[in-house]
């Protein structure tokens, strides 16, 4: 016999809901609505949606164990949502390890990307990978973070360039959408480095007049369904102008504008984001105080990525001052070969104690405010009657363990749960 309800979590020590909320993201302002319940309950329907939060007393008093096909006593534990990574580049073939060795002793990100390495390196054993091997790789890559608490992961191509790679890049993206539990929101990111031999206009005029036009053609064939585009905005790499006309381009086919910019020079990229209306805007190490108000007024998210700022040894992410002027703040692990960090506690932590963000602001930035990001804060990103049931479970008896305690989750995330299911 089939029961009525998935997933009963009760007697939790702490849940961290969303309570008397009107937007879907949380500004500074509006931190006090990031509620820590005491010894409560949590009830996630046979749809995989929450149904019912509150007090112990309460859902025991509606509800009956019998109903629920898995129990969990959560005493001594505490619930919170499953974490959101806004950014990440987790589709490749090619070791790193030894750029590391050469960035310790002293050589730049752009050193080793104009000498051939980086992004372009990755980019050469992409090409020659299977879509078998990279399928394997990206697979154990999402498993380990969904271990780490991850239940909705942002994930970029972008180590193609060329169209055949991109694609096949994008089609591993896909079958794990469809195969695997995790969620993802899946990004073009052809624009993320020039192709040896070509020119930027040249790079520009293939995306727009080869690359969109085929994503249009596979998602009408349900082949390859792409959510976002992303573009490098940068010195030596995509220029303002070029990223307008990619963005406009990818808007024109209905793909959420979402892209890095400001990263290593000021690029006046956070005023294009907000003028164009993207999602986010990524990075943004060097933004303006222009930049800063723009994407306040646009409601334009800025994605941080404290493991960048952190491996480059890059100045942080001005935080408090966006928070201050009223950016909504997300967070992203960026994980790809340059910055290997799959955790979101972690990112947290980072975020917390290099960029000065507190605790429920962190949790905020990689949950409710990722979410908002990719454009899936109405289903996604807090416990909250009617939201996706995706939960993680830590084993300590307030929710901020999650954040201070560093290395090592693998003890402390007791479950996972995606859609109420435990993964
Ligand atoms: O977000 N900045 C551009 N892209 C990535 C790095 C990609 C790589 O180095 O492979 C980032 O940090
Ligand atoms: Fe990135």
């Amino acid at each position: 016999m089939s029961c009525k309800f998935r997933l009963l979590l009760e007697n939790a020590d702490q849940l961290v809901v969303i309570c008397q909320k009107e937007e879907e993201f949380l500004l500074l302002e509006g931190m006090q609505h990031l509620v820590v319940l005491e010894k409560a309950s949590l009830v996630i329907g046979n749809d995989g949606y929450i149904k019912a939060i509150g007090p112990t007393e309460t859902i025991h008093g509606q509800f009956s164990h019998a109903e629920f096909e898995t129990v969990i006593d959560c005493s001594g534990k505490c619930v919170l949502p499953g974490f959101i990574d806004a950014h990440t580049h987790p589709v490749w073939a090619g070791d790193r390890v030894h750029e590391f060795t050469m960035k310790l002793a002293g050589a730049t990100y752009m050193d080793i990307h104009q000498s051939g390495g980086g992004i372009n390196f990755t980019v050469e054993h992409t090409e020659s990978a299977s879509e078998e091997e990279l399928f394997c790789s990206f697979k154990q890559r999402l498993e380990r973070m969904l271990r780490a608490g991850t239940t909705l992961v942002e994930c970029k191509s972008g180590y193609g360039l060329k169209l055949d790679t991109e694609l096949k890049m994008l089609r591993v993206i896909e079958r794990a959408q469809r195969e695997m539990d995790i969620g993802i929101s899946s990004t073009y990111c052809g624009a993320h480095s020039v192709p040896k031999g070509k020119s930027v206009k040249e790079a520009t005029d293939d995306i727009i007049e080869h690359h969109l036009p085929a994503l249009k053609q596979m998602a009408l064939n349900d082949e390859i369904h792409v959510d976002n585009i992303d573009v490098f905005c940068e010195k030596g790499v995509f220029d303002l102008e070029s990223t307008r006309q990619i963005l406009l381009a990818g808007k024109a086919i209905g793909l959420h504008l979402n892209f890095h910019g400001d990263e290593l020079n000021p690029m006046n990229s956070a005023e294009l984001g907000a003028e164009l209306g993207a999602l986010a805007v990524s990075h943004l190490e060097e933004i303006s105080d222009e930049g800063i108000s723009a994407l306040a007024a646009a409601k334009c998210s800025a994605i941080l990525l404290p493991t960048t700022a952190y491996i480059l040894r890059l100045k942080q992410p001005r935080a408090r001052d966006m928070l201050k002027a009223g950016v909504i703040v997300s967070l992203g692990s960026d994980f790809n070969p340059n910055a290997y960090c799959f955790s979101m506690p972690l990112v947290m932590h980072l975020a917390c104690v290099n960029m000065k963000m507190s605790l429920k602001e962190a949790l905020a930035a990689a949950t409710i405010n990722a979410a908002y990001s990719l454009g899936r804060s109405h289903t996604h990103g807090s416990l909250e009657v009617g939201k996706q049931g995706d939960v993680v479970i830590i084993n300590a008896p307030r929710w901020e363990h999650v954040i201070y305690q560093f290395g090592g989750h693998q003890e402390l995330i007791e479950y996972v749960a995606i859609k109420g299911k435990i993964v």
